[in-house]
């Protein structure tokens, strides 16, 4: 396997938007059992500028895997969504070719960390029903399923999952130190 490196995607960035778009064509499984159709072409666009109500594009950010250069992987992440501490994962995505070989708990594991970052002690996302294969993903992942929604165009209803973030901790508040950490003389340590 060859490094995984990663950075953030921009479409301000020359060769991003296209290099996601391709990414999302690389993925005519996924296409295919959710939606019921290939890939339409406006999905790389969607991803960097869709979002929901009273969120600005500062909340999102869509960060690349790259292998060898070549873009195999993207993870799209919406700070404090639906509620203040929780980070909404919109999308998870290995191109086909890659798929199988550990890269997606990999990028689950970055995602963690950005949540994290963010004060963020839960995770959510939804994946329709008849996608089998990231379905199972996720409950292996230790997801749960916390509602069931209608998703108009796609082949089944979404299911929403959610689980805590294993990378947060809570920011230990200065007044409940205890002596050493607070400062003391370092002989009383
Ligand atoms: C769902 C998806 C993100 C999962 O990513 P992935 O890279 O295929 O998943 P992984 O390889 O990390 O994990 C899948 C299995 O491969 C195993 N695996 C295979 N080779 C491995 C390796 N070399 N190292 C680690 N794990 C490996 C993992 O253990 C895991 O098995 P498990 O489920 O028994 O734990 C990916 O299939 C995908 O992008 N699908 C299309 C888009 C999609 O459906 N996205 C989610 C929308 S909600």
């Amino acid at each position: 396997m060859h490094r995984l490196s990663e950075r953030l995607l921009d479409p301000a960035v020359p060769g991003d938007l296209q290099a996601l778009q391709e990414l999302h064509g690389s993925v005519p499984d996924f296409y295919q059992t959710t939606y019921g159709r290939p890939p339409a072409g406006q999905e790389a666009e969607a991803t960097f500028l869709d979002l929901p109500p009273g969120k600005g594009p500062e909340d999102k950010v869509v960060l690349g895997f790259f292998e060898a250069g070549a873009l195999v992987g993207c993870a799209e992440l919406l700070r404090s969504y639906p509620d203040p501490s929780t980070a909404y994962l919109g999308l998870l995505l290995v191109s086909q070719a890659h798929q199988g070989r550990g890269l997606g708990r990999r990028i689950l594991e970055r995602v963690y960390d950005l949540a994290a970052g963010w004060g963020c002690e839960g995770l959510r996302l939804a994946v329709i029903a008849t996608n089998g294969k990231a379905r199972r993903f996720w409950l292996r992942q230790g997801f749960l399923e916390v509602a069931r929604k209608p998703y108009p165009g796609a082949t089944g209803p979404a299911l929403v999952l959610q689980r805590p973030n294993p990378r947060y901790r809570p920011a230990r508040p200065a007044a409940s130190m205890a002596p050493a950490e607070a400062g003391a003389p370092l002989e009383n340590r």
